[in-house]
């Protein structure tokens, strides 16, 4: 099975603790029209995984990064030497001169309550990140040219903070993804989100789309947040804070309700699949279990593609052959009683290489999750996602992934097809339509 949950579930920046607080001066505030976009490739089943091409260095190099909402660490496979490097599409990153240092804020920013001190101001700034899947990434912060080119055609040139990773571990049991490392999303300081929000580069806004049939796109800044049709639902803050964290949901099944209600709700596009906790699970299994009865549809035990698959009297192609049996599953939120998030069968199920109909829902509590119920890749399917850490909501439209959406109505919005737009591979199909 190929599968990753990068959700942290531990960050220890090695740093000194400043004197004094630091608050970046930011430098401006970034207009509405500052958005970057990248094309996005993978999927979920067979891969595992969707990754960006970042470029970086100078002169910049392409990297390939693991999409994670679900931590906010971005690191790149790093040779200085490197002590353990997983099987990458590139050369590990060789980082320049300019470490951060033990009394740089990046450094220091982090919430970790027992930080060490640094022995001296110029030590270099390490970090170890472990993910809930039991991979890992052990490092130090380097900085870098990251030229990003706006959807106008512009070409920003910040310096970021990320981690040049020497020593990487997967589980035993994992198949990695083949990238060359991680783009953090997350909430916290060192996300790049975070950072180019202070250097009044983007707006702290970012959305993905992820197509079921594969591919898509991820953006940063409010430009192709769709103006209508776009549900929104308040981040919690009290919750899971170091995660994209919705509150507490109930759980029903084709329009029933499970009886199941306060189930903690993360966001994480570093998840292949959705994971429910035990008691969740069990409910939803059983109600699947009960609504396909007398359907001609029977349990797979023999495909190990995922722990539950489905049978029918000859192989499934796609979806489209199930999608008159399963029903939608929601997620309606505590805080906010307008907010569903609806699952349609492309979002919960993938269609094995044997044909047979596979539940890419899982039980949560076997690997460790406990009573988080993360919300991966697969349930992020046809649907544009919008993480906005200026209002502090989370927002999904129905979206085809394949096409930008309309960018609030106008023809050409940012002077996207204008010739110096053109060079962006996924700008060129939607001006050509
Ligand atoms: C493109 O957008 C960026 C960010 O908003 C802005 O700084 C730049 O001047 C724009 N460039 C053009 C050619 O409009
Ligand atoms: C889910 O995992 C837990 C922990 O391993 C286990 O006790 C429980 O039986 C599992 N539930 C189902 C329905 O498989």
């Amino acid at each position: 099975m190929h599968s990753r949950i990068n959700l942290i579930v531990y960050l220890l920046l090695i740093a000194a603790l400043i004197q004094g607080s630091y608050s970046a001066a930011k430098q401006s505030t970034p207009g509405d029209r500052s958005s970057v976009v990248f094309q996005v490739t993978g999927n979920v089943y067979p891969k595992g995984y969707y990754h960006v091409t970042v470029n970086i260095g100078n002169p910049p190099r392409p990297y390939w990064l693991d999409i994670d909402t679900g931590s906010d660490l971005t690191w790149l496979q790093c040779d200085v030497p490197c002590v353990k490097c997983l099987p990458a599409p590139h050369k590990p990153y060789k980082p320049n001169k300019d470490l951060v240092t033990c009394n740089d804020p990046l450094c220091a920013s982090v919430h970790w309550p027992d930080s060490l001190d640094c022995k001296s101001p110029k030590d270099q700034c390490d970090y170890e990140v472990q993910y809930a899947d039991h991979g890992s990434s052990l490092g130090l912060l380097v900085k870098d040219w990251f030229p990003l080119q706006y959807i106008n055609g512009s070409v920003a040139k910040p310096r970021l903070a990320f981690g040049c990773g020497y020593n990487q571990e997967v589980h035993a049991s994992m198949d990695p993804p083949y990238t060359d490392g991680i783009l953090g999303l997350g909430l916290g300081k060192t996300s790049i989100l975070n950072q180019l929000n202070e250097l009044g580069l983007t707006r702290n806004v970012v959305g993905h789309c992820l197509g079921a049939q594969g591919d898509g796109f991820l953006f940063f800044g409010n430009e192709l947040v769709p103006s209508s049709g776009v549900i929104w639902a308040p981040m919690s803050t009290t919750e899971i804070e170091k995660h994209y964290s919705l509150g507490t949901a109930e759980l029903y099944v084709g329009g029933k309700t499970s009886g199941i209600k306060g189930l903690p709700i993360v966001f994480d596009s570093g998840s292949t699949y959705t994971y429910f906790s035990a008691d969740a699970y069990k409910a939803l299994v059983s109600m699947l279990t009960n609504d396909i009865k007398g359907k001609k549809i029977y349990t797979a035990n023999d495909d190990k593609s995922l722990p539950l698959c489905w049978k029918g009297s000859k192989p499934f192609k796609s979806i489209q052959d199930v999608k008159n049996v399963f029903k939608p599953i929601t997620l309606s939120f505590a805080k906010s009683k307008y907010a569903r998030f609806q699952m349609d069968p492309e979002a919960y199920l993938i269609i094995s290489e044997r044909g047979n109909a596979c539940l890419g829902i899982l039980n949560g509590s076997e690997v460790g999750l406990e009573n988080i119920n993360l919300i991966g890749d697969i349930s992020f399917h046809d649907k544009i996602i919008i993480y906005d850490n200026e209002k502090q909501q989370i927002g999904w439209a129905p979206a085809n992934c394949k096409k930008l959406p309309n960018i609030n109505e106008d023809p050409d919005p940012g002077g996207l097809c204008k010739p110096y737009g053109s060079n962006i591979d996924i700008l060129q199909a939607y001006c050509a339509a």
